[in-house]
Order: C-alpha cells, then sequence, then structure tokens
C-alpha cells in the first residue's frame, strides 16, 4: 500500500518554527519513526512552500497512491486551486493539521479543501499524521 505524506508552507520548519504552537519535534524524524511503525507500508514524503509544486504532486501521485495525508499549511485557508487539485484525482486525501485550528483565529477556521477530502484530523500534533495513516488503512 502506497501512501504520500505531503507537507505545505512552513512546514519544513517544523521543530524551529512557534514550538509552542507546532512543537520542537523535525518532520524528517518523525517521519523515520512512522517508516519504523508501518514496515509494510510503501510512505513517501514531499514538502514545498510553493502552491504550483503542491499540486504538481497531487497529479502525479493522486491516480496510482491508495492515500495522500495532506497538510496544506496556511494554503488550507485560501486555495480554491488546491481544493480543485484534490477533486481532479483518485486517491483519497486526507487533510492533516498539527494544531487545532478551531481554537486559533478565526482566518484558520474556513478550510477551503475540507470539502474535497475524505476527511479532517486536526489538533493532535505531529499525532495527526499517524491517526490520518489509521484512518486510511481502516
Ligand atoms: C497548520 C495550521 C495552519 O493554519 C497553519 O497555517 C500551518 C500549519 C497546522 O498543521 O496546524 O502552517 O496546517
Amino acid at each position: 500500500m502506497k501512501i504520500l505524506i505531503l507537507n505545505g508552507p512552513n512546514l519544513n520548519l517544523l521543530g524551529k518554527r512557534e514550538p509552542g504552537v507546532y512543537g520542537s519535534r523535525g518532520f524528517d524524524d518523525y517521519f523515520e519513526e512512522l517508516q519504523k511503525r508501518y514496515p509494510n507500508l510503501e510512505l513517501a514524503y514531499f514538502q514545498s512552500n510553493v502552491e504550483g509544486e503542491l499540486i504538481n504532486k497531487l497529479h502525479e501521485c493522486g491516480f496510482d497512491f491508495d492515500g495522500i495525508v495532506f497538510n496544506a499549511g496556511a494554503y488550507t485557508h485560501t486555495s480554491i486551486a488546491l481544493q480543485d487539485a484534490i477533486r481532479a484525482i483518485k486517491s483519497p486525501v486526507i487533510e492533516v493539521h498539527i494544531s487545532n485550528v478551531h481554537q486559533r483565529e478565526e482566518f484558520r477556521h474556513k478550510s477551503m479543501i475540507s470539502s474535497a477530502c475524505k476527511g479532517v484530523i486536526c489538533g493532535f500534533g505531529l499525532d495527526s499524521y499517524r491517526l490520518a495513516i489509521e484512518a486510511l488503512l481502516a
């Protein structure tokens, strides 16, 4: 089973960026833990700060991967293009957020991509990604 973890803008700075909100662990380290935890899964990881690159990755993987775990970062709240890309592909996409966006500023309460996703997981720190994998496996 092939699953892509796709991270959007500023998530390359996890571990350094606002640790009070996003924690102090870098994503590469967490990704290694996921690979060890799920040795039978083909897990792929891609991060970009560029909206078009995220769209290209959804197009590239979205017809033969079994699922995509997607943290679109701030593009979550703005991007109709990402919503359209998710609608255009076949693989189920789970929207994830590290923080509980609903406890934060009002502009984070609205997601432009949720309606195109299979489901949404937020607020469990990095564990949100594992929970999304579990949802894809269920
Ligand atoms: C985030 C929440 C977004 O509002 C924010 O812009 C991010 C990270 C999260 O994982 O909690 O960059 O997606």
